[in-house]
């Protein structure tokens, strides 16, 4: 078991291993009453475990079960959640226990972070991808018909317990697009693989892609690990070095959002990524086997490298239109210095960068 902590203003622990969620209850002695926040699929395969270590310590558990998909990540779902658990009883020194995916971890976050004005909340991530982001930094949000995450809060959780046993029920789609952030945590390492998530994914990308326990959690551990790093380093977004953690995202978001490809976060995120080392690779920030390291690593993981059918104006357009972008280009890229922010690159680079993952320009 690995144990990572966050130093904010309140430090918590993010613990990375097999049996993970046998510590809840440890994590909420002393607490009364405690809700459990789940979708129905997730709290049958995983819910009892957690359940069992609650009520063996004499807490009161209020099972709360909530929809899945992005659309009930929603006010409506944070309003049903806080009535229940008004209706049970939930005071200020009581509990919320999130597990799930970033969705429930986002909705259950915030609803904790807004009733009786922040109520302690433990993440148990059960996705890749919640278990190597979402869970770890205490942002959470809810979506608007207007956009996605419009609505949110920083509210850092009393501790992370990412189960790697979680992992083996994870469909494999969704299993893969939580790949997508793993590539992104392995180039963030630069040419030096600082962090070792390159040269694990080299040694045993078989093994990681058959979800081998051991494995897994060495590299969930490992990218865990950077993202508690820029979050004990810049806890709400202020320095911009948590912006580093949206590489690849500037060129995946316009994909989401541009919506004409039925595309996972994940798979946006690896063409993303492609995207971005072509783009250093033009501005000759980096040599062209760096370049085409990204491309190689996200095709080994079995992630999409491109997407046919769309052209760069509209794609550009949108990207103009997010709202981190402040009416120019930025794109996060790597360089002799590590990552940077590079504002509006020249258009001759981004078509090289655009042809590299298939979009017209
Ligand atoms: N707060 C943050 O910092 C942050 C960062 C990244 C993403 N997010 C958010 O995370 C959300 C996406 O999260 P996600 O990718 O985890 O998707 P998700 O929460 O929708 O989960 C994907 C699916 O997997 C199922 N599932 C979860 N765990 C399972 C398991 N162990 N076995 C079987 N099925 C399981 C869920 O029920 C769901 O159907 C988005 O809303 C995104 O905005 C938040």
């Amino acid at each position: 078991m690995r144990r990572l902590t966050v130093g904010t203003a309140r430090p918590y622990d993010v613990v990375v291993g097999t049996g993970a969620l046998a510590g809840v209850g440890d994590l909420l002695a002393g607490h009364r009453r405690v809700a459990l926040v789940a979708q129905e699929a997730v709290l049958d395969l995983h819910g009892g475990a957690v359940l069992h270590d609650l009520t063996g310590r004499g807490l009161d558990v209020v099972v709360c079960d909530m929809a899945d998909g992005e659309d009930a990540k929603s006010f409506a779902t944070v309003e049903a959640l806080c009535r229940r658990w008004a209706d049970a009883g939930l005071l200020r020194g009581d509990a919320v226990v999130a597990l799930g995916g970033g969705v429930v971890g986002d909705t259950a976050g915030f609803a904790a972070a807004v009733y009786h004005r922040g109520i302690a909340v433990v993440q148990c991530p059960t996705t890749l991808l919640a278990q190597v982001d979402a869970a770890i930094g205490g942002k959470t949000a809810v979506n608007l018909p207007e956009g996605k995450n419009l609505v949110g809060a920083f509210h850092q959780p009393v501790g992370v317990l990412a189960d790697t046993v979680t992992l083996a029920t994870l469909p494999e789609r969704e299993f893969r697009s939580g790949l997508g952030e793993v590539a992104k945590y392995a180039l963030m390492g630069g040419a030096d693989d600082t962090f070792g998530i390159g040269t694990l994914l080299a040694d045993h990308g078989g093994a990681v892609l058959a979800r081998d326990p051991a494995v897994l959690a060495d590299l969930v551990a490992r990218c865990a690990a950077v993202k508690v790093d820029v979050v004990t380093r810049d806890p709400e977004e202020r320095s911009g070095l948590r912006a580093t953690l949206n590489y690849g995202h500037t060129l995946a978001h316009a994909l989401e959002t541009a919506g004409l490809h039925d595309l996972q976060h994940g798979e946006a995120v690896a063409v993303g990524l492609v995207f971005a080392g072509a783009l250093a690779g033009a501005l000759e920030r980096i040599d062209p086997a760096r370049a085409e390291l990204h491309r190689t690593l996200v095709d080994g993981l079995g992630l999409p490298t491109r997407v046919d059918g769309l052209g760069a104006d509209e794609l550009l357009a949108v990207m103009r239109r997010d709202k981190k972008a402040h009416g120019g280009l930025t794109f996060v890229l790597d360089g002799p210095d590590g990552l940077t922010a590079v504002d509006d690159p020249p258009p001759a680079a981004l078509a090289v960068a655009f042809a590299a993952v298939g979009v017209d320009v």
